[in-house]
């Protein structure tokens, strides 16, 4: 089988469970060469190393990305963003999300989640039945990164769709039609929050505190701190990495669980065991399933030679999976500890919100299995074809109280 994979042509199956041909790729080549030049790497500690070593392992997308994307706004966006940066850049930028994202400025978002999560709930018991992603999942992490950046409540609709298709340009395979889509989307989404910075500069008194697009744009008015596109791409970016992987991180939450009613008890049983039930959906169904890193000079990796300026494909889901690192690993186990997974990545990119990824699941989680006596499947979930973001399309649940 190695000798066969190739990361931009999946095998059949893959998408129902990438975990098994993973599995397979970590015994026979856990430091994998794919046909296109690129490596493919398995192993938990392997990874681990990497993402510890910004020097040795470039997240910069420069050349990775001008094959793919040329001269295009796509370009502009997926190598301005900080997370396609390195230092100095990197931390120059990194620094201005960690301010926004402080423990104080989460806290005042707790009650917005709850009342939100109330809401959907009301409408699943009138109902009695609902279809997740739609009516939950999508809307809860939508509405709190658009608060965060104060976008208004009737324009939620247009930064899903653009979101989506500037996303799905990371595919490693592409139409052209995606391509026009997402390049599209990119010109869409500058000017209009361009519209949305400068109504906010003309009226400062209509921002409200936990605002990120403020601290932001203060940034680049110093001029030195931030540039006006650096300022444009951060906030396209927050918007597309604030919510499709929390999107999928509930609608998985709630797909896992019901696949596994005993943990459903065990949660009952002991409220306590929230916290750790995040992190096991977050390891069980990594959202974000693939990073990337380009090696910055040649080095060897597991006993691979991997030259200077190659690819590697670091396979969270692989990782999250790694028998050397948690005991039986296909175990969907809401009591796991340690449970040290590596689904926000990991050293000086590890992901800026996740600690509000982590309150918006614990709060749905919880209020969900507390509310409702019984709850169903109604027809198998649909796992979208996506390799990097493991998405799911439609779940549809039924309850009584
Ligand atoms: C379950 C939900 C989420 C998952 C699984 C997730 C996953 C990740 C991962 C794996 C990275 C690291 C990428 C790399 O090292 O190459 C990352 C970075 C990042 N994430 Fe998240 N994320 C989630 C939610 C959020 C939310 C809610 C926000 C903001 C509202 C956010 C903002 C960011 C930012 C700004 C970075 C870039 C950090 C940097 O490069 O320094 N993420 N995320």
């Amino acid at each position: 089988m190695p000798a066969e994979f190739d990361i931009r042509r999946v095998p059949d199956g893959y998408i129902a469970d990438p975990y098994r041909v993973l599995a397979d790729l970590r015994t026979k080549a856990p430091v994998y060469p794919n046909p296109d030049g690129s490596f493919v790497l398995t192993r938990y500690a392997d990874i681990e190393h990497i993402y510890r070593d910004p020097v040795l392992w470039s997240s910069d997308k420069k050349s990775a990305f001008w094959p793919k994307f040329g001269d295009s706004p796509l370009f502009e966006h997926h190598t301005t963003s900080v997370v396609f940066t390195d230092p100095p850049d990197h931390t120059r930028i990194r620094k201005l999300f960690q301010s926004a994202f402080t423990r104080k400025a989460l806290n005042a978002f707790v009650p917005r989640i709850s009342g939100l999560v109330d809401g959907y709930l009301d409408r699943l018991a009138d109902a009695g039945q609902m279809e997740v992603v739609e009516e939950f999942s999508f809307r809860l992490p939508i509405e709190v990164v658009s608060d965060l950046l104060g976008v208004p409540q009737s324009d939620r609709g247009l930064i899903r769709r653009w979101a989506e298709a500037i996303l799905t340009a990371l595919e490693p395979s592409l139409t052209q039609d995606q391509l026009d889509h997402g390049n599209r989307s990119v010109i869409e989404f500058k000017e209009y929050l361009c519209d949305l910075i400068k109504a906010r500069r003309a009226n400062p008194a209509s921002a409200s505190d936990t605002e990120v697009i403020g601290t932001l744009a203060d940034a680049e008015a110093d001029g030195e701190r931030l540039t006006e596109i650096e300022l444009l791409h951060q906030c396209i970016f927050m918007l597309n990495a604030g919510h499709e992987t929390s999107t999928n991180m509930i609608s998985h939450g709630i797909h896992e669980m019901l696949r596994h009613p005993d943990q459903i008890d065990r949660l009952r049983r002991d409220p306590g065991l929230i916290d750790p039930m995040v992190e096991e959906v977050l390891r069980y169904q990594a959202p974000i399933q693939i990073n990337n890193r380009a090696a910055t000079t040649d080095i060897r990796v597991a006993g691979v030679d991997i030259p200077k300026g190659s690819n590697v494909h670091l396979m969270i889901n692989a990782a999250n999976r790694d028998p050397d690192q948690f005991p039986d690993p296909d175990r969907f186990d809401i009591g796991r500890k340690p449970n040290r997974h590596l689904s926000f990545g990991l050293g000086v990119h590890i992901c800026a919100g996740n600690t509000l990824a982590r309150m918006e699941a614990a709060i749905a989680f919880q209020k969900l299995f507390e509310r409702f006596e019984k709850l169903d499947l109604v027809e198998p979930a649909q796992i979208a074809p996506r390799i990097r973001f493991r998405e799911i399309k439609r779940l549809v649940i039924a309850a009584k109280s």
